[in-house]
């Protein structure tokens, strides 16, 4: 069975809105695109930069400094220059609250 952990209030995260989540060690970013939320690593896999700065394109999220974007569900690179995807975590929304599922 899987380990639910909250992580944010839905109503603190918007649609169109992205949320930088802190969970033990790790800095996350939450996006909310049209009511679905998607949790990924908060860096920019190609330099160390917040994706919190980014902005929301659909179910993309575009890296302020080179321009990448990424796709949400799969964290996949989808231009250069980044090319590692990012990691990407599973979670569930109960109670007006968003859990990451381990
Ligand atoms: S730092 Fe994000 S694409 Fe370069």
């Amino acid at each position: 069975m899987a380990n639910l952990i909250p992580v944010a209030h839905q109503v603190d995260c918007q649609p169109g809105q992205l949320l930088r989540v802190k969970m033990q060690d790790k800095r996350l970013l939450l996006a909310n695109v049209d009511g679905t939320y998607y949790l990924v690593q908060e860096m920019c896999s190609h330099e160390e930069v917040s994706l919190y700065l980014g902005c929301l394109h659909g179910d993309t999220l575009k890296c302020s400094l080179h321009g990448s974007r990424f796709d949400l569900k799969t964290g996949a690179a989808l231009d250069a220059p980044a090319t590692i995807a990012l990691q990407t975590y599973s979670v569930v929304v109960a109670d007006g609250q968003v859990f990451i599922s381990l």
